[in-house]
């Protein structure tokens, strides 16, 4: 008899210290209620068993192969390496014989930033450990998805995955031992607005490392004063005091700024949001594109979306719950 489980993960945005993060520094990451949906199914009667994905958000369809092939390639590339990676991590600690057939679908789809490969990533390990009943706790969870991800792209600060595991907003430090601390707070008024154009994260986080090795003192000095904008942003998101974050993430801009990540369509929404009275506002994640994050007051809110009109305002609440199991449809 094929056992399946349906589960979901969170996408998430960077409230302060994107690429300061790299730097075996610290973050503020929210998980947003923008979801990944995946569904797998196991048939341990199969002899030769395979791996089926159906993926529509990024283009596979039906997309098969035999499930040894997943366990040991030499590099993990395009759509599905993401789950394959992860399906190959889990197998190499929690052996199993079966027929894979995994469907997804997400509610933000997969070009705007909003942190589809770590959502994969956590939904696919979850799903593969509730079907398998291997019981993995967040931080097994974490650690086989750390590796994953970076059997994929070998860079990434994990932040974005603790988010799509833990859910909520975290406060994420970037070195050995790494912390992973959930912030207790209860709403957050955040604003999301697509640029319009889509990153590479890795190619944002190359462009970086270049321009600190070109001027190695002047960006450590960017990236350090990061670190003291992420530990100021915790303090102010804990005592809700939105005016003073609102300040650092106009801040936190303007170091991404300094650091080449901005763009002319993030730099307008930032802009226009902090005309219309916007306590603050800033791109998110890597930069090059994807979303910008405002943050602003009930007051204020209809001020924003009207000069906003024109671009894509996206509808999605921050502090959503991690990585869960969800009923069948
Ligand atoms: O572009 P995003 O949303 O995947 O965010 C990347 C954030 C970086 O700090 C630049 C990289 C990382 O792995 O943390």
């Amino acid at each position: 008899m094929p056992t399946s489980a349906t589960v979901s993960a969170p996408g998430k945005l960077f409230l302060l210290g994107e690429h300061a993060v790299v730097y075996n520094g610290s973050c503020l990451v929210t998980a947003v209620d923008s979801r990944l949906w995946l569904t797998l199914t196991a048939d341990e009667s199969s002899t030769s068993p395979t791996l089926t994905i159906n993926a529509p958000d990024v283009g596979l369809a039906n997309w098969t192969c035999p499930l040894k092939e997943s366990f040991f390639r030499p590099a993990y590339q395009g759509p599905s390496s993401f789950i394959e990676s992860s399906i190959a991590v889990f197998h190499r600690r929690y052996p199993f014989h079966a027929n894979l057939k995994i469907e997804t679908r997400s509610d933000f789809g997969a070009n705007l930033g909003l942190g589809s490969s770590s959502a994969t990533v956590a939904a696919t390990l979850y799903a593969l450990s509730v079907v398998f009943n291997a019981d993995l706790s967040p931080e097994q969870l974490f650690a086989m998805g750390v590796e994953a991800i970076q059997n994929v792209q070998k860079l990434g600060s994990g932040a974005d995955l603790a988010a799509a595991i833990y859910g909520g907003t975290i406060y994420y430090l970037n070195h050995y031992p790494r912390q992973i601390t959930p912030l207790k707070i209860d709403s957050l008024p955040l604003m999301v607005v697509y640029s319009g154009e889509k990153a590479g994260t890795v190619s944002y986080v190359r462009k970086v490392a270049e321009l600190e090795e070109n001027w190695p003192n002047v960006i450590s000095s960017v990236i350090e004063t990061m670190f003291t904008v992420v530990d100021s942003g915790r303090e102010r998101l804990l005592a809700h005091d939105w005016v003073g974050l609102g300040q650092l993430m106009n801040i936190q801009h303007g170091l991404l700024h300094a650091l080449g990540v901005d763009t002319l369509s993030l730099a307008e929404i930032v802009f226009a949001a902090r005309r219309s009275g916007a306590l603050g506002a800033k791109l998110s994640g890597a930069g090059g594109g994807d979303c910008a994050i405002i943050l602003v007051d009930d007051a204020h809110r209809a001020e924003v979306r009207t000069a906003l009109q024109h671009k894509k305002i996206l509808d999605v609440q921050a502090n959503a719950p991690g990585v869960r199991t969800e009923k069948r449809d």
